[in-house]
């Protein structure tokens, strides 16, 4: 029985990973300040230290003793990123570095949330790990900074890591009321709720969306993969979805007609991006994820089941 922190995990992928590893026996420690994870996704059995990931004293104290460390708490939206630069940054990068450091006396294996973001616009489609990351956020920019600072760890002081460029996650417990929520659970709140949509644009701009089983799958292979040679590995389905179609395919999860508006398109917007997931399917060992539909099917019965976050505003 090993004991892992995760830090985030009160947050939508951090939980979906500390039910993973209690399933299967291991303890769970966890770091989260709460500012957009819930306490009520904290599962029994699993420790809460509260505070905030870039405190050195406090990340110290919570590695001691772990076997490893899954690193996800950072702010995950593109679009505060964008307002808040130097604050995103502090917890985004400088919350990277504090984790790497925290790892350095014990060499505890460190496998982080890196994000898509950091390729920005890429010609070639699908986009691998070779493509030379050219990131349009500060969101995608801090991320890449946590891959090089991974790479320093690993190559300086020995402490063994492994990125994961995670694309567009879903599934349940990904907050519907937060306006910087990711686009399904926006969309299956509203739709669900009898509420019209907006799309931002023209709704042509396409995404990969990866469901959470797929993500935890990644995280905890990246555990096992994570090496002084800083590896970084996509975690994808290889299937664009444009937001107009994911519009129709969330009104058929719904039962509902879509009613879809369209406002302007977002500042730093991606035009295109899907994955190629094949280097992780062979080095991390994932299966095809899967399908959309059956996934939104999913977040629909959650919500409708009256989940926890739906109800709460932050
Ligand atoms: P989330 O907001 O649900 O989870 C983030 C967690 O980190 C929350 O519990 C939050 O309270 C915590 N947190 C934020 N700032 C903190 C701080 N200063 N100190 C301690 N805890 C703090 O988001 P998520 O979707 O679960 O994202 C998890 C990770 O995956 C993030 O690193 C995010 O950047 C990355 N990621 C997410 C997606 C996606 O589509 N959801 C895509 C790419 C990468
Ligand atoms: C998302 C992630 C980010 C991750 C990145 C990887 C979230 C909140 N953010 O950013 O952490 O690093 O993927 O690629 O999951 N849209 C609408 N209407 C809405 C909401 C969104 O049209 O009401 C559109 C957006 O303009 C965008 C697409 O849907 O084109 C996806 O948006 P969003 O879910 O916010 O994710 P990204 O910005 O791609």
């Amino acid at each position: 029985m090993a004991l892992y922190l995760i830090t985030g995990g009160c947050g939508f992928i951090g939980s979906h990973l500390a039910s993973a590893l209690l399933a299967r026996g291991d303890r769970v420690r966890v770091l989260d300040d709460l500012s957009t994870g819930l306490r009520d996704n904290l599962l029994p059995g699993c420790d809460l230290l509260e505070g905030d990931v870039a405190d050195p004293a406090l990340v110290r104290r919570a590695m001691e003793g772990v076997d490893g460390c899954f690193h996800l708490a950072a702010i995950a939206s593109v679009e505060l990123g964008l307002r808040d630069w130097l604050g995103t940054h502090r917890v985004n990068l400088g919350g990277t570095i504090t984790v790497l450091d925290a790892a350095r006396a014990g060499r505890v294996p460190v496998a982080y949330a890196s994000s898509a973001a950091v390729y920005g616009e890429q010609a070639r489609m699908p986009i691998t790990e070779a493509a030379v990351p050219r990131p349009l956020s500060s969101y995608g920019a801090d991320k890449l900074g946590s891959e090089q600072h991974a790479r320093v760890a690993g190559a300086v002081h020995g402490v063994p890591s492994c990125g994961l460029r995670f694309f567009n996650v879903f599934g349940p417990r990904q907050d519907p009321r937060s306006p910087y929520s990711g686009v399904i659970s926006i969309f299956c709140g509203r739709m669900a709720a009898g509420e019209p949509v907006t799309i931002h644009g023209d709704g042509r701009q396409t995404r990969d969306f990866v469901p959470v089983a797929q993500v935890v799958a990644a995280l905890l292979g990246g555990m096992r993969a994570a090496s002084v040679a800083a590896p970084v590995f996509n975690v994808c389905t290889g299937r664009p979805t444009s937001v107009l179609d994911l519009a129709q395919a969330v009104a058929a999860a719904c039962g509902v007609a879509p009613d879809i508006r369209h406002g302007p398109p977002r500042a730093g917007e991606i035009r295109e991006s899907f994955g190629d997931p094949a280097l992780s399917e062979r080095e991390l060992g994932l299966g095809a994820a899967q399908p959309l539909a059956e996934g939104l099917r999913e977040v629909v019965a959650w919500l409708r089941a009256g989940s926890p976050a739906a109800g709460v505003s932050r």
